[in-house]
């Protein structure tokens, strides 16, 4: 990561960091910057009229926390109304601002994420730079962080926080979106009072070499969803009236927030690796199912049950032993893995399954010859019965860190 240089002379615009939006674990303070302890991001766009009352106040706020080194960096999407510039003239004045200003890149959660990877700061903060967030919330806030908080965020619906005058239909949408989200995402969205809160802070381990992929607004949802936030902790605030300036909240945020939701649900799916066992287990039945049709099924190749069954079975054992390893428990695979080792587990997986396997070919035979029921029902239950088998033996037993 580029740092800084020393600011000598006027101050200029930082670098705009690039790449994928990961944010460093380690801050690579070279260059003779001095670490701090905080950096809050303000996103802007078109906020003239504010950023300057904002910088003062907010700058004034934070020299009041005891023994804070901080930093402000102003992210700004090259604002027609010359924000940046505004800015940056007021960093003369202001040695703890920096100002970013992006023309290849725009949108909030992209310029805050820009803005938490240019920052020095082992906690990394966001809040609006239109006084709609009131500054004085930052001391509670960082408070809660020192004394132990993962995450820390200012929220309108628990004590003491609201809207000012909103009209009732602003309520209705806000809730609304709310509650879409509780539907979608009730793991990750049901964890704060105020999911869409723009105004909150965290360490940056919580967050760190972590893959984001911020749309729209709602970058707190992203943070709780791919980050590793343990205690979160929440603050009342009144979200004030825009003295200045104009919202840019429209009805596509409101879509692009929906597809976010989307998208993480995907993400948290594919994450859980009960889900992914499930599925790979599934695809193991249908193997199953259609070697036992084509060797045992009379209008087939009509072979015995029990010899079908075995070859059946053990077709899918191999199946799932494939993906499990190569999907399911892959991460918890060491890196020095070879071909010996896959072998081994092949075996131990094996061991494991063969008693389900036993198991599922005295059920079906039971099921099938003696109760006349249907083959295929048959080897459902009979399936079943030896998944249920396998999966809490193989969960004692089988891929293990060590193995
Ligand atoms: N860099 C950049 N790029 N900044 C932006 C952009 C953009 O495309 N769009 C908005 N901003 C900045 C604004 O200048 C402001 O500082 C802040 O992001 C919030 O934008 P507003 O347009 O004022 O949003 P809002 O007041 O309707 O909603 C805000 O507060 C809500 C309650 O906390 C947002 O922060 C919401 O996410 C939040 O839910
Ligand atoms: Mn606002």
């Amino acid at each position: 990561m580029t740092t800084q240089p020393i600011p000598s002379g006027p101050p200029a615009y930082c670098p705009v960091p690039s790449g994928p939006y990961v944010v460093p674990a380690s801050l690579g303070l070279d260059g003779g910057l001095d670490r701090i302890d905080f950096s809050l991001i303000l996103p802007t766009f078109q906020e003239a009229s504010n950023i300057r009352s904002t910088l003062a106040v907010v700058s004034e706020t934070l020299r009041g926390v005891a023994g804070l080194r901080f930093e402000i960096i102003v992210v700004d999407d090259n604002s027609p109304d010359g924000t940046a510039q505004l800015a940056l003239d007021q960093s003369a004045t202001l040695p703890e601002v920096r100002v970013i200003r992006r023309t290849e890149e725009a949108g909030l959660a992209t310029a805050v994420i820009r803005g938490w990877q240019a920052a020095r700061g082992e906690i990394l903060a966001v809040m609006d730079a239109d006084l709609q967030h009131p500054p004085a919330t930052l001391t509670q806030l960082v408070q809660a962080i020192r004394t132990g908080s993962d995450l820390a965020v200012a929220s309108r619906h628990v004590e003491e926080g609201g809207v000012s005058d909103w009209s009732l239909a602003r309520r209705i949408v806000s809730r609304t979106a709310q509650l879409i989200g509780l539907t979608l995402l009730p793991e990750v969205v049901g964890r704060v009072s105020d999911p869409m809160s723009g105004y909150f802070m965290l360490q940056r381990r919580v967050i760190a070499g972590k893959h984001l992929n911020p749309t729209g607004y709602k970058i707190l949802i992203e943070v709780l969803a791919r980050g590793s936030a343990g205690k979160v902790a929440e603050f009342g605030y009144v979200f004030r009236e825009r003295q200045e300036g104009q919202s840019k909240v429209s009805a596509a945020i409101y879509l692009q927030y929906v597809q976010h939701l989307l998208r993480l649900r995907l993400v948290l799916l594919q994450q859980s690796r009960f889900v992914r066992f499930c599925l790979v287990g599934l695809s193991g039945v249908a193997v199953d199912m259609l070697i036992l049709f084509l060797l045992s099924d009379p209008k087939m190749l009509a072979l015995g049950l029990t010899r079908s069954k075995i070859v059946a079975a053990e077709a899918a054992i191999v199946n799932n032993f494939l993906w499990n390893d190569a999907w399911t428990f892959s991460d918890l695979i060491g890196t020095k893995d070879s071909l010996r080792k896959k072998f081994h587990r092949f075996l131990k997986f094996n061991a494991i399954c063969f008693m389900g396997l036993v198991l599922s070919v005295a059920l079906l035979n039971i099921q099938f010859n003696w109760l006349g029921m249907n083959r295929y029902v048959a080897n459902a239950i009979a399936i079943l019965a030896a998944t249920f088998w396998n999966y809490q033996v193989n969960r004692s037993m089988g891929w293990r860190s060590s193995s």
